[in-house]
């Protein structure tokens, strides 16, 4: 496995992952548009996990400052649990320093306790929970930080 930079032409692999990893999402969500608007946004790191040529994982962060905002981050149903998506958030710290950010943030479901697990074994902290709604829907998320 390895992890590389990914490039335009990712997007459909990349909006692949994003369905196929159990994530839930909004009917109105369309993973191919969400992931050329990422891939064409000159703030966003997008970085894809790549088993031979087949993409298998994807993070993306958007440096606002001195922050790296975590956006997405999703691996392949068939390929979790086997520290992918570790390796991915680990690659995305690496790129961060590297574009001197002092902070990571994020914003994860209440209830995503796989993300959650991961993110606190990389020493992320909860800072605050916010109330959000998606049409009729409640839901908590928590904010995450990690100093770099
Ligand atoms: C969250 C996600 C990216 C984790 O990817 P992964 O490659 O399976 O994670 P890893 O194998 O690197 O696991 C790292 C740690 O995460 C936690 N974790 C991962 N899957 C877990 C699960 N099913 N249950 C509980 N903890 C879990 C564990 O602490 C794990 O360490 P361990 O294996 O030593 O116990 C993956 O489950 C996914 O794509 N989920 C859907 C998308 C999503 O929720 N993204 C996060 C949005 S904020």
């Amino acid at each position: 496995m390895k992890i590389v930079l990914a490039k335009l032409k990712d997007a459909k692999d990349i909006a692949k992952v994003e369905m196929n990893s159990g994530y839930w999402h909004d009917k109105s969500f369309d993973a191919l548009q969400n992931s050329i608007k990422l891939l064409k946004d000159k703030k966003e790191t997008v970085l894809v996990a790549k088993e031979k040529d087949n993409t298998i994982g994807y993070i993306s962060f958007k440096k606002i400052g001195n922050t790296a905002d975590l956006g997405f981050l999703a691996v392949l149903q068939e390929y979790q649990r086997k520290g992918i998506g570790l390796a991915l958030t680990k690659a995305s710290i690496k790129h961060a320093k590297k574009l001197r950010c002092k902070k990571i943030i994020l914003s994860v479901n209440k209830y995503n306790l796989r993300a959650i697990n991961l993110y606190n074994k990389l020493g992320f902290q909860v800072t605050k929970t916010e109330e959000k709604r998606l049409g009729k829907k409640r839901y908590v998320k928590l904010v995450m930080e990690k100093t770099l």
